[in-house]
């Protein structure tokens, strides 16, 4: 299984940089694929903790995906680290880097601490979609600009009937995006 979390790791300047990534849960252990390209990466080679932000929060998906955003966070409870303010719960991590074969590192993960935020609102259409979208934002190079304006047509559609405020603002930022990258 793999979740879709927010990755805060530390930068060389002690602040945190974050970034959506898939946390793989398998038989029990938990695995990290960063791309060698990413801050996070390079982040975890320095310094082998990070903090996995669970959170029904799409916007700041969105922020931490897409641009370089300011986080508001706390200090980890086991770590040198930062939890984002607005999380369901969040795992405290150890990391080890177990094959740097590919274009991704592999790292093996291990649970230093759980912590509970606020309760999980439930299941939401528009925040799915915009999981979606922005995951193919995010590999922009293997799309053409056509697939995105289907997308954020479709998109459009179920955030303006099952989203709020924060839904709307996500679907922005992606737009915006996109529309400096094909532009
Ligand atoms: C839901 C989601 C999952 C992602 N999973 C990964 C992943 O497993 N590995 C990865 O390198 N990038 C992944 N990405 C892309 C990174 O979040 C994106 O490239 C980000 O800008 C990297 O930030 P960084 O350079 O600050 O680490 C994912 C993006 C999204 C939206």
């Amino acid at each position: 299984m793999i979740y879709e979390v927010i990755v805060s790791t530390l930068n060389a300047d002690g602040s945190p940089n974050w970034a959506p990534m898939g946390l793989k849960e398998s038989e029990g252990r938990y695995f990290l694929y960063p791309y060698k390209s990413s801050h996070t990466y390079r982040n975890l080679l320095r310094f082998g903790y990070f903090v996995a932000n669970i959170t029904d929060d799409i916007l700041s998906f969105c922020l931490s995906a897409l641009d370089d955003p300011d986080l508001q966070c706390r200090q980890a409870q086991k770590i040198a680290g930062f939890v984002y303010v607005d999380v369901c719960s969040w795992i405290e991590f150890e990391a080890f880097e177990v094959s740097e074969e590919t274009d991704r590192g592999s790292f093996l993960c291990s649970v230093l601490y759980y912590g509970i935020g606020r309760p999980f609102k439930g299941y939401n259409r528009a925040k799915c979609s915009i999981m979606e979208l922005l995951i193919a934002a995010t590999r922009y190079q293997f799309y053409k600009k056509s697939f995105f304006d289907r997308c954020i047509f479709e998109a459009k559609i179920i955030v303006e009937k099952t989203g709020g405020e924060r839904e709307m603002e996500a679907l922005a930022v992606i737009d915006n995006y996109l529309k400096g990258v094909f532009s």
